[in-house]
């Protein structure tokens, strides 16, 4: 059903009238929430602290075979197997591609000071490096750096968001092969070439450690890889796969940084990072063996993915693991990928209970290395780590935020961070309504939580530069389809409509320092130390 602005409006002025103390704070776990009176501000946070929201292509783009986008893995996987509830795929997504200018209206009227989004590999280099550049790819994402810039929206760009052309894939193995990691240097070469003079924000990949996850451990994103115990595919094996995979994606990026730092960095200015999938794992018993089954799976996720870029090398915990089957770094290998990053990029949704497998018995999938033989549960005695939401191992839990942001500034002698993505997806309900969707409150309390509880890693000294909220808008969540809604507006299926959700709202007042919404928090400590920025902006 449709909704007009007018109705949303006068929906809106009535939410808001009533919310002064709307209650209904996310329960976490049988810990009490605490109503209070100090919500967190904008003016917790330093004043160049970029307030943004995040997309990716696949997920918002559509226009999948047109002017000259050549098929990439997703579109080949989602129509060959069907993806999402009633086989739903990305051909159409948001229809971002004809709707763009009206999408940078929207976070323009939000107030975002950043807008994070990826560029379709095979959009620009329909054949990678074996055919030309598309003009018609770069006059898009052209079209989009230059009115963001336009209306004062930081362009923050990822070159890697899952998909790339269908061809890297048929012809040899993509990211199981080291060519990939050419390929790679190839499209970021023609990016930092097109955009670079306008974009100083740049993420080489996206969460490398999940797509290994999802596409070469447990085989349900392309390539569809996997082996027994953890699923039946045609090819792959689940034991050892993800680390070549991870191993090709880590040199990719690290060759490309050093190609950037050498002939674009020092004309462009720019500043470019790498971005995990950071779960925030807690122990499930107090045990010792549990203790350090969480830091194992710290490590085996934060630092396999964050080590080699900035220390040169896979943390030794995971070789201890994984003897031989852990590739290796060549000397000259270890001296660039050395310091190859300016800032982390944290992808932050949940924290998890973390079991061990080593002294206790453990499923069949958790208990092996490739898991650092640790079990995941969001439970422990019956009770859930936090509200559970429609995406099976996310659950709401504030302090994980707090939490993963001092482990990565422990870690990595607190280097820059940016939280790159952070979201709520509601719980699935039969035929809800749009009057019920965009009336998100729980979204709210989410964000405001999660902010308060960033603003006091940020209170002890983490150098956090940016928060994006994922997602601008309802989109394509890969292979749970569009009935999983991440965004701040909700999009309409059939006429593409975007109609701002009640978080849209807040998070415009927010970012106004003006937030009227008296929700759930936890008291937000005032920042003792503003940070200095590298860039101006
Ligand atoms: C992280 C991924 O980057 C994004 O593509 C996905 O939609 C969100 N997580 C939510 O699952």
């Amino acid at each position: 059903m449709e909704l007009k602005s007018s109705t949303i409006n006068v929906l809106f002025v009535l939410i808001f009238a009533c919310s002064s103390r709307i209650l209904g704070a996310f329960s976490n776990g049988g810990e009490s929430t605490v109503k209070q009176q100090n919500p967190v501000k904008r003016s917790d946070f330093p004043s160049g602290f970029l307030f943004g929201a995040a997309t990716s292509a696949y997920q918002v783009e559509g226009a999948y075979s047109e002017d000259g986008k050549s098929l990439n893995n997703w579109d080949v996987f989602c129509h060959s197997k069907g993806c999402g509830e009633n086989g739903e795929n990305g051909d159409v997504a948001d229809n971002h591609y004809y709707m763009f200018m009206n999408d940078i209206e929207m976070m323009h009227s939000l107030g975002l000071k950043a807008y994070r989004f990826s560029i379709s590999w095979s959009r620009i280099l329909p054949r990678g490096r074996f055919g030309e550049v598309n003009p018609l790819g770069i006059m898009f994402y052209n079209r989009i750096i230059d009115n963001l810039v336009l209306k004062g929206i930081e362009p923050f760009v990822t070159i890697h968001h899952g998909d790339f052309p269908q061809e890297l894939e048929e012809k040899y193995g993509s990211w199981l092969d080291p060519q990939m990691q050419d390929d790679f240097v190839h499209f970021a070469d023609t990016c930092f070439k097109s955009f670079g003079d306008r974009v100083k924000y740049w993420i080489t990949i996206n969460e490398p450690n999940l797509v290994t996850e999802m596409g070469y451990e447990r085989g349900v994103y392309p390539p569809n890889h996997c082996s027994q115990p953890f699923g039946i595919c045609l090819a792959g094996d689940s034991d050892v796969e993800p680390l070549f995979v991870m191993h090709n994606m880590l040199l990719a990026h690290g060759k490309t940084v050093k190609l950037y730092r050498e002939t674009y960095q020092p004309k462009q200015s720019g500043l470019i990072g790498l971005v995990a999938h950071c779960f925030m794992y807690e122990p499930l018993t107090d045990s010792d063996s549990d203790h350090k089954a969480a830091e194992r799976a710290l490590i085996f996720n934060i630092g396999w993915s964050f080590d080699p870029p900035i220390f040169g090398d896979y943390p030794q915990e995971m070789r201890d693991y994984h003897g031989s089957d852990l590739p290796r770094f060549s000397p000259e290998e270890k001296d660039f990928m050395k310091n190859s990053i300016d800032f982390i990029g944290i992808n932050h949704y949940s924290a998890i209970y973390a079991k061990d497998c080593t002294n206790s018995s453990c499923s069949e999938t958790a208990n092996r290395a490739i898991k650092g033989f640790v079990e995941i549960t969001g439970e422990r005695d019956g009770v859930l780590i936090g509200e559970p939401t429609s995406m099976p191992r996310f659950f709401v839990v504030p302090r994980g935020l707090e939490e993963i942001v001092n482990y990565v500034r422990d870690r990595y002698n607190n280097k820059p961070m940016f939280i790159t993505e952070n979201g709520y997806s509601s719980p699935k309900v039969q035929d809800i309504k749009v009057e019920e969707i965009v009336n998100d409150v729980k979204r709210i309390e989410f964000h405001q939580a999660y902010l308060a509880s960033l603003a006091k890693a940020m209170g002890n000294g983490a150098d956090v530069r940016g928060y994006f909220i994922w997602s601008l808008m309802d989109n394509y969540e890969w292979t749970q389809g569009y009935k999983v809604r991440f965004g701040l507006h909700y999009v309409d299926r059939v006429t593409f409509n975007r109609v701002p959700k009640l978080s849209a709202r807040w998070y415009q007042d927010f970012i106004k320092n003006n937030s009227q919404v008296d929700l759930l928090g936890i008291t937000t400590p005032k920042l003792v130390h503003k940070q200095a920025y590298l860039y101006d902006i």
